[in-house]
């Protein structure tokens, strides 16, 4: 069977981005399901598009602020992915809104991974740092992070996976950041392998798994 080419689109350090690297390497003699074949960033000197190019994977910086509009954009990427035959896009800590003709034409083929559990704590301008606080501020006392599929909406999509993390009252936003993360490393190549192994459906707006 022939692995599931990824590409990951990532604006930051990409510590998600090694994980995915790590598990899913562009390699032919690689027993993993799929492969990650594509970085894209949307500013150039950012750590992920290092970590890409120690890992000998194709990076491509393409900044939205320079296509005159969104659909012009969003052409571009779906040249690029139709061009690399890629099969799933990964959002690993990707700020840009992704363009509708994108999201129609990878429907239920985008994931995003988020620090909290949503619905809650997500939407526009919840990012970073900002989750975490919001948590604590509300005092729940689980959080952790949710894999989902991306929709037209921000952090709305069909959820594919979340795991619990405890929040702690001595925790500030950096050390629940820092524990969610943890977990954002297990899920989110556990996700991808889920999709590779095609035991991931969407059925009614809804996500089933498989064995
Ligand atoms: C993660 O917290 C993820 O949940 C969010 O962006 C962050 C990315 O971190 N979407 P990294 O760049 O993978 O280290």
């Amino acid at each position: 069977m022939s692995k599931l080419r990824v590409a990951v689109m990532a604006s930051g350090g990409g510590t998600n981005l090694q994980q995915l690297l790590d598990k899913f390497p562009d390699r032919d003699d690689s027993t993993a399901g799929a492969r990650v074949c594509l970085v894209v960033s949307n500013r150039p000197g950012i750590g992920a598009l290092e970590r890409a190019e120690r890992a000998g994977v194709r990076t491509e910086v393409i900044d939205p602020a320079e296509y005159e509009s969104p659909e012009a954009f969003g052409k571009k990427l779906i040249e690029l992915y139709n061009g690399e035959s890629i099969g799933l896009v990964v959002l690993a800590g990707y700020l840009k809104m992704l363009p509708s003709n994108l999201i129609v034409a990878y429907r239920n083929r985008i994931l995003n991974i988020h620090p909290a559990l949503l619905p809650l704590f997500g939407g526009k301008g919840m990012y970073g740092i900002k989750v975490h606080k919001a948590v604590l501020e509300a005092g729940v006392k689980l959080s952790g992070p949710t894999v989902h599929f991306v929709d037209e909406e921000y952090d709305r999509g069909p959820i594919i996976a979340q795991r619990p993390v405890p929040v702690y009252h001595t925790d500030t936003p950096e050390t629940l950041a820092a524990r969610v993360l943890e977990v954002e490393h297990q899920i989110f190549p556990e996700v991808v392998s889920l999709i590779a192994a095609g035991k991931v459906k969407v059925v009614n707006g809804l996500v089933h798994v498989t064995d």
